[in-house]
C-alpha cells in the first residue's frame, strides 16, 4: 500500500460543491469517507462521482438494524462500488453474518466497535454495558471477525491489543487521529498520525485537521509526510 492508500479522508459536508474543491486541494488522496451528512445530502450520485475520480470510497453509515433490512443495505451500498462500509457491531452476529453475506465485488465490511467519542465512564453509566472500553472492543471485534468480517472501527488505543488477540490480517481502522497541535473536537481517545500508524493501524480516517485547515493541502502532506517515517 502507498502511503496516501492509509488515509481516509472524512469528507464531512453537505454540498457537493465543497467536496470537489477540496478534492482540487488534494492531488496525492487516494481515499475519501462519505459519511451520513454528505450521503443524506447528496445521495449515490456523489459515491459514482468520486469513483470515476478513481478515489477509493468508504461509505460510512454505520448500519444498525434487523439482519434482513441491514443485509438489503449493504447490498444496495456495495452494488454503488464502494471500497469500504460499516455496520455496528452492538447490532449482533447474525445482523453482522448477513450483511456479509450481502457484500458484491471488492468492498470490505468493517464493524463498528466503540465511538471514538465515548470515554470510558459514559460507556458505563450511559450505555449500561460494564467493564474497560478495551474489553468491550476485543468482545465486539471477535464477533465481528466470526462474522466474517475484514476489521473494525476503534480508536488507535485498543489496536495493540486488537492485532495481538486477532491477528494482524484483521483491519483496524481508526478515527480519533489528531496531529500535535491540532483541536480535539468531540474526539476523547485520540493520538497522532505517527502514533496511530506505529500502533498498527491499518487506515487513519482524518476529518477537521484537513478539511477544517486553511491550507489543507499542506494538512495533508504533511500527514504523508509524518507516517512515511514511522511505515
Ligand atoms: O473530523 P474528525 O477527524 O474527528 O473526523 C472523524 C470522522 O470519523 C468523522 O467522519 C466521524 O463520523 C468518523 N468516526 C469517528 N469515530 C468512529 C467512527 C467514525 O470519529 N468510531
Amino acid at each position: 500500500m502507498k502511503t496516501a492508500d492509509r488515509v481516509i479522508v472524512a469528507l464531512d459536508f453537505a454540498e457537493r460543491d465543497k467536496v470537489v474543491a477540496l478534492l482540487d486541494k488534494l492531488p496525492e488522496l487516494s481515499f475519501v469517507k462519505v459519511g451520513m451528512e454528505l450521503f443524506y445530502s447528496e445521495g449515490p450520485g456523489l459515491v459514482t462521482m468520486l469513483k470515476d475520480r478513481g478515489l477509493q470510497v468508504f461509505v460510512d453509515l454505520k448500519i444498525h438494524d434487523i439482519p434482513n433490512t441491514a443485509h438489503k443495505a449493504i447490498e444496495a451500498l456495495s452494488r454503488l462500488g464502494c471500497d469500504m462500509l460499516n455496520v455496528h457491531c452492538a447490532g449482533g452476529l447474525e445482523m453482522m453474518r448477513r450483511a456479509r453475506e450481502a457484500l458484491s465485488g471488492q468492498t470490505k465490511l468493517i464493524g463498528v466497535t466503540i465511538l471514538t467519542s465515548i470515554d470510558q465512564r459514559t460507556m458505563n453509566s450511559q450505555l449500561g454495558i460494564p467493564g474497560t472500553i478495551e474489553a468491550c472492543v476485543l468482545n465486539y471485534a471477535a464477533m465481528a471477525k466470526a462474522a466474517g468480517l475484514h476489521g473494525v472501527v476503534c480508536s488507535p488505543h485498543e489496536v495493540q491489543a486488537l492485532k495481538s488477540h486477532l491477528g494482524k490480517d484483521f483491519l483496524a481502522v481508526t478515527p480519533g487521529v489528531r496531529p500535535a497541535g491540532s483541536a480535539a473536537g468531540d474526539q476523547r481517545r485520540s493520538m497522532t498520525p505517527a502514533e496511530a500508524i506505529t500502533a498498527g493501524s491499518d487506515y487513519l480516517v482524518i476529518g477537521r485537521p484537513i478539511t477544517a485547515n486553511p491550507d489543507p493541502g499542506a494538512a495533508f502532506a504533511e500527514i504523508l509526510r509524518e507516517i512515511e517515517v514511522v511505515m
